[in-house]
């Protein structure tokens, strides 16, 4: 199985580049951008990311962004991301990026997009490996921030794929955010949210009704509302689920108890998907392996998996048809 889920060509569509952000790669930053951590040793960064909640995960992630300054630093953040997924045989990934956490510093629009952009362009170059960049909004911030933050963004149109809902979710409904959201589609800007992670079945429904979400990040608590399952099912609005970080952030206990597969079985579009990697334990094979192997999932839903993802995602049809190509040869030849 583990050599199955190394080689299975995987799409990746719901992971933080901000989440992987690794300790030597922040201490590296510190030094070179002379930011004084609150951390003196690795080892005491990774003690430090045991979490009880979203919040107290976000906390210390957004603690740890203070390192990203310049263009280089954004760069070195998203090769060193690149480079994983590629070794992880992910053919494909949508990548959210949160320009607030570094434009309420000071940092431009600019310098955070110019060295995310270069980086996927060499990533395409040199590994094949395709990407995309999903512009988030903070939930904690004001929807006149998203607003701003929009009118930023505007200019880099061509290079911003979507836009997305982030952070803090119980108590910031995504009604808060339906202007920002039908001028952000108006612009060209393909609509997902972040809902059902902590917060209630009722925020999907919102996400879905008011933001004309395409997708649903996590999604996850979709399954406390039948009505909403079936209408889940019925539409093929697909799920991008992250089984590690649901279980460091205590949305499920133990894996054991994830319905992931429950989901799958019941035909809701449901991937697989890493978040924030750096601080939840693993990337993408990691993430299907342990859902792997406390769900017990067959081959079949693994490439199952894998295909709902190239259905998913952004990309155009002729990109879509050769990924679903490739994963229809490794199924014949690996199942
Ligand atoms: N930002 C980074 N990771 C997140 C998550 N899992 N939920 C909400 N916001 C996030
Ligand atoms: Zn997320």
């Amino acid at each position: 199985m583990q050599s199955f889920i190394e080689g299975l060509p995987k799409v990746e569509l719901h992971l933080h580049i901000e989440g992987t952000l690794e300790p030597e790669l922040m201490f590296k930053l510190a030094e070179r951008n002379r930011v004084q951590l609150s951390y003196k040793t690795i080892e005491e960064v990774r003690k430090a990311y045991q979490f009880n909640n979203l919040q107290t995960f976000l906390d210390i992630y957004y603690q740890g962004a203070q390192v990203l300054q310049n263009e280089q630093d954004f760069y070195d953040l998203a090769w060193a991301y690149f480079s994983k997924a590629h070794s992880q045989n992910v053919r494909h990934a949508e990548i959210f990026f949160d320009p607030q956490t570094h434009t309420a510093r000071g940092i431009p629009f600019e310098t955070v997009i110019s060295g995310l952009r270069k980086a996927q362009e060499d990533a395409e170059q040199k590994t094949g490996l395709s990407s995309r960049l999903i512009m988030c909004f903070l939930r904690h911030l004001s929807p006149e921030e998203a607003l701003d933050t929009l009118e930023e963004a505007k200019p880099f149109r061509k290079w911003i794929t979507g836009v997305g809902l982030d952070s803090s979710e119980q108590g910031r409904p995504p009604a808060l955010f339906q202007k920002v959201y039908e001028q952000a589609e108006a612009a060209g800007f393909l609509p997902v949210a972040h809902a059902g992670e902590e917060g209630p079945a009722e925020y999907v429904w919102e996400a879905l009704q008011l933001l004309k979400s395409r997708r649903i990040d996590h999604g996850v608590r979709s399954t406390d509302d039948p009505e909403l399952i079936q209408y889940l099912i019925r539409e093929q609005i697909p799920l991008t689920v992250c089984p590690l970080s649901n279980i460091k952030l205590r949305v499920f206990q133990t894996m054991k108890e994830h319905n992931l597969r429950r989901m799958l079985q019941m035909g809701v579009c449901v991937t697989i998907n890493s978040d924030d990697p750096a601080y939840f334990g693993g990337y993408m094979n990691e993430n299907f392996l342990a859902a792997q192997r406390d769900l017990e999932l067959t081959k079949d839903e693994l490439v199952k998996l894998s295909a709902n993802a190239i259905k998913a995602s952004f990309i155009d049809e002729n990109a879509r048809q050769v990924l679903t190509a490739e994963l229809n040869e490794y199924y014949r030849k690996n199942v």
